[in-house]
């Protein structure tokens, strides 16, 4: 893995985005994106820029079950608000959170990752270094499947909802597997509160405990972190 690290959130989407830049230059036509607040920095960049996106392909990692892409809770609308409207994409893949039948739905998912290998993948880290929705306990080589949201995660994402009990209990998520097939992979990680899954990520053994740890295992990674989240490397 190679780590680089910077001062803040802002300096770590830059970072990132210099890489994208790189990656589409040598041909690149599938991103892999994330939500959550980590790649926020990075997606001011993308929309900043005057890179054109137009012949480009996003799959997005995961969604909550039960959330349609007009629910401002939903990760469709954020990947919309933050980049889709003011950067448009030739296609943006998101899980569907609101599929009848959400095995075919994982399937169909699963079958979109294989038409459209992603070239770069953009992850962020949960604080149990859980990636996508991926939490401890899941098969390292698990594709597409829906998720039971742990206590944790539940708490950690409940900022972005009125109260607890509004966030969704599920999602659909991108498997392990299914995140490892990416060619390359960047993970952003920014304060104390990710120190713990960083240390485990990098210096810990790969284990299904922690989700992330996977990624030792493919070859090639880069790490964006800031001083805290690095704090106990
Ligand atoms: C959610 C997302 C992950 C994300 C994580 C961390 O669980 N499914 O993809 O990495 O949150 O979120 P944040 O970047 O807000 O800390």
């Amino acid at each position: 893995m190679k780590i680089i690290k910077v001062a803040n959130a802002e300096e770590g989407g830059k970072k990132a985005f210099e890489l994208i830049k790189e990656g589409m230059d040598k041909g690149a036509k599938v991103l892999g994106l994330a939500t959550g607040s980590t790649p926020e920095t990075l997606y001011k960049e993308m929309t900043a820029s005057d890179l054109d996106f137009t012949d480009m392909t996003s799959v997005n990692l995961d969604e909550y079950v039960g959330l349609g892409g007009d629910d401002d809770q939903s990760y469709r609308y954020f990947m919309n608000d933050q980049l889709f409207n003011k950067k448009p994409f030739k296609n943006t893949y998101v899980p569907n959170g609101k599929a009848d039948d959400l095995a075919t739905e994982c399937k169909h998912y699963e079958s979109i990752i294989d038409s459209n290998p992603i070239d770069i993948q953009i992850l962020g880290i949960g604080q149990n270094g859980h990636i996508g929705f991926n939490e401890p306990g899941t098969p390292l080589d698990s594709l597409t499947h829906v998720v039971e949201l742990t206590e944790s995660t539940i708490n950690a994402n409940k900022r972005n909802f009125e109260k607890v009990e509004d966030v969704p209990t599920r999602a659909v998520s991108m498997g392990i597997g299914s995140i490892m097939k990416g060619k390359k992979m960047i993970l952003m990680a920014y304060g104390e509160a990710k120190a713990d899954a960083i240390k485990g990520m990098i210096d810990g053994p790969v284990s299904v405990d922690l989700p992330a740890s996977a990624l030792q295992n493919h070859s090639d990674v880069v790490v964006i972190i800031d001083e805290a989240a690095a704090s106990k490397l």
